[in-house]
């Protein structure tokens, strides 16, 4: 499917105003692009004991992942084979069967039917056993647990990967060095392509976030395409690709890092399509997911994992700018200061990406310029181009 898997030369905003604000196209891109992807559902860990569920949406799909009494993990179709009934709602355990709220039909972990009420009377001529929830797919990566809705993928997950299994990968998210902190849940008015394409300009560093990443500047960072994926590297240090900017490097001397960490060859970000970024570095590890809501608002669900112990790294969410205790998310409408006088770039990244989908509802906007070099605004282009492979343009 994918055509052309080389970062170009000269870069060009493939992508119209309206793909960025219009929900015709966004129900195209549900449709078209999520449905067929591989989704982040979380790590192996989030699913110890057996009926350790959790629900997740891909475009117009919902799954659930669960473990089953065998302790193996399953995925399948949030639909009872009822009348279609949503089973399952957010994260638990769910016991040693899975019962629909509506008239109590039992499924076994692994998607089996394993009775219904009244059967005898009401349902007379079916076959249980022909009967099992929709299966979908998963797919395990370093102990990320990825799923595709569609039981026989277009795209097998090794195939999906494009050798990003090559790429070195320090963290093992299942040490005992690693410890979790709480999730923070940003609610951004963007669309979910304007903060990717944030998270894959390398041409913004060195200004906007010029006080807290410090850089690198354009010639000094690098993307590297593996299938439809990107890993970024730092390359300040004569050419050696380094996970974080130099600039970081110096102002976390001394700081708790993750035993192995220490480790060179792997990258800052991981930009998976189409939708997460996973960011590993010295001092822990983090998987943020880009999870679209509408044309013009995404919610950000962000996981941080850091070495055992190292108080400064647990965060808490009510810590953050712009947190609403009311709705528990973090939003630029509860920013106390200006997002620059934070010192967060990730406060620094919302704020832009939200004064971007503002320009973008005007007819007057649009991008003729895009900056050249891996590390300006070239990985812009590809990705544009791979959400193309799926949502073709009319
Ligand atoms: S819809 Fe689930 S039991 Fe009827
Ligand atoms: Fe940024």
């Amino acid at each position: 499917m994918t055509k052309n898997c080389e970062i170009s030369e000269s870069p060009i905003q493939r992508l119209q105003r309206e793909a960025y604000v219009s929900e015709q196209w966004f129900e195209r891109e549900k449709k078209e692009l999520f449905s067929k992807n591989w989704a982040l559902a979380g790590v192996v860990s989030d699913f110890r004991e057996s009926g350790d569920y959790k629900t997740l949406q891909i475009g117009n799909d919902s799954l659930i992942v669960i473990k089953d009494g065998d302790g193996q993990l399953k995925t399948f179709h949030n639909i009872c084979r009822h009348r279609g009934t949503e089973l399952l709602e957010g994260r638990g355990n769910t016991g040693r069967f899975i019962m629909c709220p509506y008239h109590n039909w039992v499924y076994n972990l692994d998607g089996g039917l394993r009775g219904l009420p009244a059967a005898k009377a009401c349902f007379p001529d079916l076959d249980k056993k022909g009967v099992n929830l929709i299966p979908a797919s998963i797919g395990i990566f370093h102990n990320l647990v990825f799923v595709n809705p569609s039981e026989k993928p277009e795209e097998r997950f090794e195939d999906w990967l494009g050798g990003l299994d090559s790429v070195a990968w320090p963290h093992n998210l299942l040490s005992e060095d690693l410890e979790e902190s709480e999730e923070f849940v940003y609610e951004i008015n963007c669309n979910w392509k304007v903060f990717m394409e944030n998270g894959l300009d390398g041409y913004h560093l060195a200004y906007l976030h010029k006080e807290t990443l410090g850089g690198p500047l354009h010639d000094k960072n690098v993307w590297e395409p593996f299938g439809r994926h990107l890993v970024w590297w730092s390359t300040e240090r004569e050419g050696v690709k380094h996970r974080i900017p130099q600039f970081v490097e110096k102002a976390s001397k001394g700081a708790t890092t993750v035993k192995d960490a220490e480790e060179p060859g792997y990258g800052g970000v991981y930009a998976i399509f189409p939708n997460t970024l996973i960011t590993p570095n010295p001092w822990g590890f983090s998987t943020s997911i880009i999870e679209p809501v509408n044309a013009n608002k995404i919610l950000m669900r962000v996981r941080n994992w850091a070495p055992k112990g190292w108080l400064s790294y647990k965060v808490r969410t009510k810590d953050a700018p712009g947190y609403d205790k009311e709705s528990g998310l973090i939003k630029s409408s509860h920013w106390k200061v200006h997002p620059l006088e934070t010192g967060d770039f990730q406060t620094e990244d919302v704020w832009v990406c939200e004064k971007m989908q503002r320009a973008l509802q005007s007819s007057h906007h649009s991008v003729e310029f895009l900056a050249k070099g891996s590390g300006g605004e070239t990985a812009l282009d590809f990705f544009q181009q791979r959400v193309l492979d799926y949502v073709s343009i009319e």
